[in-house]
């Protein structure tokens, strides 16, 4: 892969809230996004970060209800029919790695790129139920949820734009506008 190819699966690498909620993720396809954030670097290599798959009812429903999307935009989130075909939730041991949120962050961006690379669409949320999810995922006293990854096909359409206003959007076609900075305003 040169820079190129590497830049244009960054730009299609998008936050989709809308999903085609009767396509099935092979479950391999999820084995295989964790293990490549299985081998993302991380502070001191002491590697904090567990992650549950779930992909079937109705635990997937209990981990959808609580999430908040698009806080941005006047809308409720996916309904039923319109979420995602699974979710990858990223936990941490609690006694392990102070830059947990940092490891996390390149691990999330690790299966980003995975899942479009696999053809498929993606968003992560930090909107989640920590204490419900703990319950859901029977999960251990030192092992705490940060993160939700949303994983399927989308059904709608995400455009990238350079704007200096940050907000998100809908066009009048539906397009979910995304503003990035221009580089004269980022780069010292
Ligand atoms: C740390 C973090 C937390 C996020 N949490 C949520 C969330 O709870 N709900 C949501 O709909 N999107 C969430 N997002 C997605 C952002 O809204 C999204 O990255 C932003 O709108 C830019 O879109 P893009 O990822 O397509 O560039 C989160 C993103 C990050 C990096």
């Amino acid at each position: 892969m040169d820079f190129d190819n590497l830049k244009d699966l960054v730009i299609r690498s998008r936050c989709y809230r809308i999903f085609d909620s009767t396509y099935e993720v092979a479950h391999k396809d999820l084995v295989d996004l964790v293990e490549i954030a299985r081998i993302s670097s991380s502070a001191r290599n002491s590697q904090p970060l567990r992650y549950a798959i779930v992909d079937t009812s109705p635990q997937k429903i209990e981990i959808f209800t609580p999430l908040r999307w698009a806080a941005n935009l006047d809308w409720d989130g996916p309904k039923l029919d319109e979420m995602p075909s699974a979710f990858i939730v990223v936990c941490k041991d609690i006694n392990l790695g102070e830059f947990a949120m940092v490891d996390a962050g390149i691990a999330i961006s690790n299966i980003m790129l995975g899942i479009k690379a696999k053809g498929l669409d993606g968003c992560m949320l930090a909107s989640i139920d920590k204490p419900k999810y703990k319950q859901i995922l029977n999960l251990q006293e030192n092992i705490e949820p940060m993160f939700a990854i949303a994983v399927g096909k989308a059904k709608q359409n995400v455009i990238l734009k350079d704007d200096t206003n940050t907000k998100y959007y809908k066009d009048v076609q539906n397009n979910h506008i995304v503003p990035k900075l221009p580089l004269k305003d980022i780069l010292l």
